[in-house]
């Protein structure tokens, strides 16, 4: 047994999968709670539980519904601080509202500031967290971060499969460092997409710094949302001669016409983690495979209860 009682781990309703993943890692049930709706919509819980001066974690992403989703995590941090939980910590192995973290043109709100404010007032402690649309985002909290990557996973997956005269691909230049650590992770060359974006939806991928002729490509992002961003980089690629093309995120929200355009895309592979399901559709998608972050969040739970480095975890890239 790793761990005694005094650590309680509950889950949202996004991702009970992933939450049974972690519970299962670190031998301990998932915490009782009843989660339920009012007739007219409001969200009701009631922990089944005692949580009194216990070490509480609580797992929910973000994701679609997001409102839902986000509302359901505050009523969570609220009833555990009532409960007079000892510490709490908001586990959002996906944090959605990310990408609107500055003001780039005038009248917009910065979300990703309001979403760490009230994830703090609600309640929370600490938050635990994965590949945050940008790091700096930590910065938004004014309570301890730990703040996870998918490329825990994802380079191991791909170290698995020895690909050779591999070129990394960056789909645009927000991504460089990621893509630069994947490169250096499997000895390949870097090549960065200068990419335009239309709308919301609609991206270009203008132009090709770096070789991808004759290349296998590994393509890395943060996030597929429409999957404009991917789709539109390997179409690009494959125009240049690109071999094989593979492209792996650690947030697959698929949203829009992700799963059309991913259908149709020339890639051999999408690899995503689980920090969002996987939608009954997307999983029709032949060539997408998830992999979880199960052990990587269970790991940094345990070392988190324990007061032991969290980042000490990276040194395994
Ligand atoms: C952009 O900065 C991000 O890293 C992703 O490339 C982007 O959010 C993906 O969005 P979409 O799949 O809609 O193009």
């Amino acid at each position: 047994m790793f761990l005694n009682d005094n650590l309680k781990i509950f889950s949202g309703s996004s991702n009970p999968g992933l939450t049974s993943a972690v519970c299962k890692y670190l031998r301990l049930p998932v915490g009782g709670a009843k989660i339920q709706k009012f007739p007219d919509g409001e969200n009701s819980l009631k922990l089944e539980d005692d949580v009194r001066g216990r070490d509480c974690f609580v797992v929910q992403s973000t994701c679609r519904p997001v409102d839902q989703h986000l509302m359901e995590l505050l009523i969570y941090l609220d009833c555990l601080r009532r409960a007079s939980a000892q510490r709490i910590t908001a586990v959002i192995p996906y944090f959605g509202y990310a990408r609107q973290d500055r003001k780039d043109e005038g009248r917009v709100p910065i979300t990703a500031k309001l979403v760490a404010n009230i994830v703090t007032a609600a309640g929370a402690d600490r938050v635990l967290t994965i590949d945050m649309h940008a790091a700096q985002l930590q910065g938004f909290f004014d309570i301890p971060v730990d703040h996870l990557t998918g490329e825990l996973v994802l380079s191991d997956y791909f170290r698995a499969k020895r690909l050779s005269n591999l070129t990394v691909v960056s789909p645009d230049v927000g991504n460089i460092k990621m893509a630069s650590r994947y490169a250096g992770h499997f000895g390949g060359d870097l090549a960065i997409i200068h990419k335009k974006r239309v709308s919301g939806s609609e991206v270009e991928a203008k132009e090709i710094i770096g070789e991808v002729e004759g290349r296998n490509v590994l393509m890395c992002d943060d996030i597929i949302a429409t999957a404009g961003t991917v789709c539109s980089a390997a179409n690009l690629i494959k125009d240049r001669g690109a071999k094989k093309i593979y492209i792996c995120a650690t947030h697959g929200v698929f949203a829009g016409q992700a799963l059309e355009r991913l259908s149709q895309a020339p890639v051999d592979e999408i690899v995503v983690t689980d920090t969002i399901p996987l939608t009954e559709e997307a999983s029709k998608v032949g060539n997408i495979k998830v992999l979880s972050v199960a052990a990587m969040l269970g790991e940094a739970i345990k070392r988190t209860h324990r007061n032991e480095s969290v980042s000490s975890l990276f040194n395994a890239i």
